[in-house]
């Protein structure tokens, strides 16, 4: 299964529009990923003399815009929690006027789906007037930004045509779990030779394929909850919350509904005087370490009239929550976390009418400053 080599791949097909058959094109383009990256005995085919660039790093810097920079946040979480290797995560349109101190032997991590965004290539070549070396992980080959980095790697996942990112975000998020896996296992980590990136990924895809079987009942909730509201918050910790940013840009890109993603526990510092009844509340909760205080903090919000929609891991649910995920490795979550959050965008804006695919005052890829 080549999402990337199927000349049919950015026909819309069946599909009403490019958002859908994109969401549901994921579980394939994990599976694509691990055809692509791991050999028959499991090992992981990364190009060595990158590997040997990045192992003599002592700090990582991901630098990259919009959905590429929520798939960075995730991609932190794996290279520290995982690799133990100290990783920021930058706006590309910040770095590029205010580039923080870095350290000796920094390395730069450039995600870009269209390899073409002007501030990441802006970003891009004063780190190579630098003179530091930089890796572009993108969709688009023979791509400005994958030509002129140090090294590049591809995602696989076929044409993306609609303006909202998806499948792009979630395979930048997976290769980012590939290239821990492979700089790992070269730096005999125990951590990540215990880590089974493989199996983890295909276990992700069959999780996703329930999601997307399951649609229907987001498109209930999106109807209920979501359809007439003039905004809504998506809150979680960790992981959940570099979701929670991504849950919010999806739908403000395409139903122009003002979303926050927040830090759950940040809320009580001023921004739920924000809540009003009937204000959309998304819960996130994924992780075993901070389930319970972000349901105590929805508890803090439904007492002030908010209407609260939980989507929780299997393991972590109770009985009213609205939307059940496959069991995945909580550092992986966001791969299906995010899946019920895109529905949410694209069902959203089909119930207001709206080009889905091309919303208002967007561009695919930002070309310019
Ligand atoms: C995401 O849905 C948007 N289309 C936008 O934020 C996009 O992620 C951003 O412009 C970065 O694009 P790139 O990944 O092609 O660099």
């Amino acid at each position: 299964f080549h999402v990337d080599t199927d000349p049919a791949a950015a026909q819309k097909g069946a599909y009403p529009h490019y958002m859908l058959k994109e969401i549901d094109e994921q579980p394939g383009v994990m599976r694509t990923l691990v055809q692509e990256y791991f050999d028959a005995s499991g090992n992981v085919k990364i190009d060595q003399d990158l590997l040997d660039t990045l192992g003599q790093a002592d700090r990582l810097y991901i630098v990259a815009a919009g959905t590429s920079y929520h798939a960075g946040l995730v991609g932190k979480e794996l290279f520290e929690k995982l690799a133990g290797i100290p990783t920021e995560v930058h706006v590309a349109s910040e770095f590029a006027y205010n580039p923080p101190l870095l350290s000796k032997r920094p390395f730069f991590i450039f995600l870009t789906q269209s390899g073409e965004t002007a501030d990441s290539r802006q970003v891009l070549t004063q780190v190579n007037e630098w003179g530091y070396p930089s890796l572009t992980i993108t969709n688009v080959p023979n791509s400005t930004l994958s030509r002129e980095a140090s090294y590049t790697l591809l995602l696989h996942a076929g044409p993306e045509i609609a303006v909202a990112s998806t499948k792009a975000y979630t395979a930048q998020i997976a290769l980012e779990a590939i290239l821990v896996k492979a700089y790992g296992e070269a730096k005999g980590i125990q951590k990540v030779k215990d880590f089974d990136v493989a199996s983890e990924l295909t276990k992700v895809a069959n999780g996703m394929q329930e999601l997307v079987d399951e649609k229907h009942n987001v498109e209930q909730i999106a109807k209920e909850m979501l359809s007439t509201t003039r905004n809504a918050f998506y809150i979680g910790r960790g992981v959940d919350y570099a979701l929670a940013q991504e849950a919010a840009l999806k739908l403000k890109e395409v139903s122009y509904v003002q979303t926050e993603g927040f830090a759950s526990g940040e809320l009580k510092h001023g921004t739920i005087a924000l809540i009003e009844e009937g204000t959309p509340v998304v819960a996130i909760i994924t992780d075993p370490k901070t389930a319970a205080h972000t349901r105590s903090n929805a508890q803090e919000v439904l007492a002030r009239g908010a209407n609260v929609l939980f989507i929780a891991s299997r393991d972590l649910a109770t009985d009213n929550d609205q939307i059940v995920l496959p069991e995945v490795d909580p550092l992986l979550s966001p791969l299906v976390s995010v899946v019920p959050t895109q529905l949410l965008a694209y069902y959203t804006s089909i119930q207001r009418g709206y080009d889905v695919d091309k919303p208002r005052n967007l561009a695919k890829s930002v070309t310019v400053e």
